[in-house]
Parts: structure tokens; sequence; C-alpha cells
């Protein structure tokens, strides 16, 4: 018997989860730890390769007007001067003159009711600071006492190439996945049949030097995104923008987000490519709503500033009516470490099996790290053990599936429950006699008893 326990769930429970159960590990921890950085670790991995797999057979396979990608990370450093970044792409910063430490003052004026637009210049933000900086307090030290404004740079340099250490143009890493996108769309239009309307979808890295890496998966300093872009003829963006807002709406839902958890939120200010932005929000323990994909109408600024910067003509011909244009572009882009976060935090359940309280992720079956989880019911019985492994064996490679003979059964049906795996089979000396074992329910926690010829229809995904 199970008992929904209402009490609220807070963000560090989900953290410790996810260090508890190596889903997710601080960047190089060993050294002390890297702000911003973060390692996927065994069910992590399984976990992120589900929402990509699932991300792509939504965006790709089963669509007939999307194609994927995979483009290099390094790119020509003019493509970003092309997409604006070089120049545009800034966060205002400030630094406290007692301690030192540095705020986002756009984030920080919106906390007291104040917009800074972010097509403000460095001037015109410094004004506004000026006015309203008395009522900002460190939050390290609770002083007043700042600097005037600067814009920093997101963009994170590297070396690549520059041999003589002197100072030539530096090549960028990514700051967002879809320039790649835009770099490749006349390829795929001279060597692919896709004929506009199509898309175009990646998942890649990106990387941007945040002042304030925080929140866990949430703002880091390298993470990976999952966009697709779009192209229409021009003005002919209103109807696919709102179809394309829908299905990223859904697609969460399908996932098994719970609806009530998720919301569109138009933004106010638009950053410096967009005509029209909404964010999906996901209701996070503790945080509350937050970005977790952006859904952005980019007109035609991307394939005009390739084309102007590279010399290249990325019009496009329409082959029925000889009509040239360039394309406008619908991207959606989400952060697959906010994905997750979301995935986890909505799964996430405490809940009390008879006198125990119990932690479950109730996830998806196709998102689950593992699907199955086999146990001889005693260890020091070799004729059990032999037994399980023929089970184990007979599902290992056509569903994800884990061993454990460690402990008594009610301790592994919990650390089983603590990554998600929706079935756990136990092999017992009944078994040896009827040829059957028992299939408990993550989610009910109800056991039956299964034929073991019947096993992997019982569990595989067709019957989740
Ligand atoms: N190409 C458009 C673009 O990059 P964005 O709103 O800056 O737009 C898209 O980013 C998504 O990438 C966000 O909705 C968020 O999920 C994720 N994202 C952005 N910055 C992030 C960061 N610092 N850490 C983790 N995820 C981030």
């Amino acid at each position: 018997m199970i008992d929904k326990n209402t009490s609220n769930i807070q963000m560090e429970s989900i953290i410790s989860l996810c260090k508890r159960r190596g889903f997710v590990y601080q960047g190089s921890d060993i050294y002390g730890g890297m702000a911003g950085m973060y390692d996927f670790g065994p069910y992590g991995v399984e976990l992120l390769n589900n929402i990509k797999a699932q991300w792509w057979k939504e965006n790709v396979q089963t669509r007939e007007d999307y194609v994927g990608l995979d483009s290099a990370m390094f790119k020509e450093p003019k493509v970003w001067d092309a997409s604006g970044h070089t120049s545009g792409f800034s966060d205002p910063l400030s630094e406290c003159k007692v301690c030192n430490t540095r705020i986002r003052v756009d984030k920080e004026l919106a906390k007291i009711g104040i917009t800074a637009d972010e097509k403000m210049s460095e001037a015109a933000i410094n004004e506004l600071f000026d006015a309203h900086k008395a009522d900002i307090k460190c939050p390290k030290c609770g002083k007043t006492d700042w600097t005037p404004v600067k814009a920093f740079n997101l963009l994170v340099k590297t070396n690549m190439g520059n041999f003589t250490g002197l100072d030539e143009q530096p090549v960028y890493l990514p700051g967002e996945a879809c320039q790649g996108i835009y770099l490749n769309f006349k390829n795929i239009v001279d060597t692919t049949r896709m004929k506009v309307p199509f898309g175009i979808a990646q998942i890649g890295k990106a990387f941007r030097n945040e002042i304030s890496p925080r929140n866990f998966l949430f703002r880091c300093r390298e993470f990976e995104q999952a966009d697709t872009q779009y192209f229409v003829k021009p003005h002919e963006n209103k109807e696919a923008y709102e179809r394309i807002k829908q299905e990223r709406m859904d697609w969460y839902v399908r996932m098994g987000i719970k609806p009530e958890n998720l919301r569109f939120k138009q933004h106010d200010n638009l950053v410096f490519y967009a005509s029209d932005a909404w964010d999906i929000e996901y209701n996070f323990p503790s945080y509350g709503f937050d970005e977790i994909e952006g859904i952005h109408d980019r007109t035609d600024y991307d394939l005009s500033q390739h084309t102007k910067f590279s010399g290249v003509d990325l019009s496009y011909k329409d082959p029925y009516t000889g009509e040239k244009y360039i394309p406008w572009v619908l991207e959606t882009s989400a952060g697959l470490g906010r994905m997750f976060l979301t995935f986890i935090s909505d799964a996430y359940t405490e809940d009390k099996v008879g006198d125990d309280m119990r932690t479950v992720l109730k996830l998806s079956y196709d998102l689950a790290p593992i699907k199955v989880a086999v146990f001889p019911l005693l260890k020091n019985k070799p004729e059990l053990v032999a037994k399980s492994r023929e089970v184990y064996e007979m599902l290992k490679g056509r569903l994800n599936c884990e061993w454990d003979d460690n402990g008594n059964i009610g301790k592994r049906y919990r650390r089983q429950d603590e990554i998600g795996t929706p079935y756990c089979v136990v092999v017992d000396f009944e078994t040896l006699e009827d040829n059957m074992v028992t299939v408990r329910d993550r989610d009910t926690t109800e056991q039956k008893r299964v034929s073991i010829d019947e096993l992997f229809a019982t569990i595989a995904p067709t019957n989740a």
C-alpha cells in the first residue's frame, strides 16, 4: 500500500540523489570542483542518452520535413561576427568594490522591478544602474558600492591554430549550437531533396562565460543544446511558429511531464536576432518556473548575415515558381541539462510503502536508465544464482538490464526505485520448480508471478 507524501520536494534532495546514485558529479571534483561544469555519471549518461534519443526520434526520425546534422564545434571566427555574437552577446557586469563579488546588473535590476533592455548601450545601462544601485546590496557582503557597468562578452576564446602566440583573431567555442545549421543550409538544399519549408535538427555543445553559473545544471558554462531550425518562405512564419510551439509543449507532456508544471512565457525583451520569442518554462522545485526551451522567430537574420559575411548567396530558389528569397528561420532550442533536470525533478517522488518512506524516480519507461533489474533471492545459493544469471543473460542486450545480488531484497528494491527502474525480477526457490519469477512494478510496488518464457514480453517497451 502506497501513501503519497505531499511534503514539498526541495531541489537539494534531487541534487543529493543525483550525486548519491551516480547521475551527476561536480566537474573536476577531486581538484576541488570547477564552477559551472558537471559530469554525467553511469546512470546520468543513460538518462541523457535516452532524452537525446527520444528528442531525435521526435524531431528527425519520425518527420518527413526535418533532417539531422552534426556540425564541427570549431568554426571560422567570422561566423561569430556574422551571427552578432562578438559584438552583441554580452552580459552587463558590475563588481562590488568591497569584496569583488560580480553581479549581472540586468538580473539584479529585475529583482527590484526595473527592466534593462537587452539592446541597451553600455552608457544607457550605466545611467539606469546609477539611479538604482543604492538599492542593490552585494549578495556576499551586503554593501552597495559598485564599479561602473561593463559589457562582458560571453564567448569562450581558444588558441586553436594560433601557433605564433600573437594576438590573432581567436577561434571561439560555440556560443550556441545552431550556427552550424545555418552554415550547412545550402549544403543540405544542394545535396538532399529537402524543399522549403523544411527543418534541420542538431544536438551540439555550447559554451558561455556565464558570470555566475548557478542552480546546478540550470546555468552552466558548458552545456548541450538540442536545436531545430525550420526554414520558411518570408512572412509565412506565423502558422508554422504556432504549430512548432505547440508541438514542443506536447512533447514534454508525452514524455511524462505533468502539464501543470509547464507553461509558455513570451519574452518582453527580445535578443538581437529575434522578432518574437517564447519560452517553455518548468516549475522547478525550490527555483520555481524558469526557462527550459526557447522558441524564436529569427526572421531572415541568420541567412542574410552569413550571405553578407561569407559572400556566398544563401537565398533559396523555389523549384516550382522560380521565386528567389532568403528563408526565415523558426528556432527551437532546449538545453539538455535543463531537460535532464526537468525530467528528474518531475519524476522525483517520496512516498510511503507500508511503514517505510521511499524515494522513487517515476521516469517514463523510455527515459529510465535501467529497464529491469534481476535479483537472486539469496546470493549464497548457487542454484538460485545460476538460474538468475540465466534470466539476466536472456534479457541483457535486449533491454538495459542490471544485476544485483547485494543486500536484502527490500534494499535492492529501494536502490532500483531511486534510479527509476520500472521492473525488478526476483528468482526464488519456487522458480527452480515452476520456471516462474516475481516481477515487481516500481510505481505500484505490486508483484506478480510470470513465466520466464513470457518475461520479456511482459516487461518489453510495447507492454510498458
Ligand atoms: N540558439 C538560441 C539560443 O541559444 P538561448 O535562449 O540562449 O537561445 C537556448 O538558449 C536554451 O539553452 C535555453 O532555453 C536553455 O535551456 C539552454 N541554456 C542557455 N544558457 C544556458 C546555460 N548557461 N546553462 C545551461 N543551459 C543553458
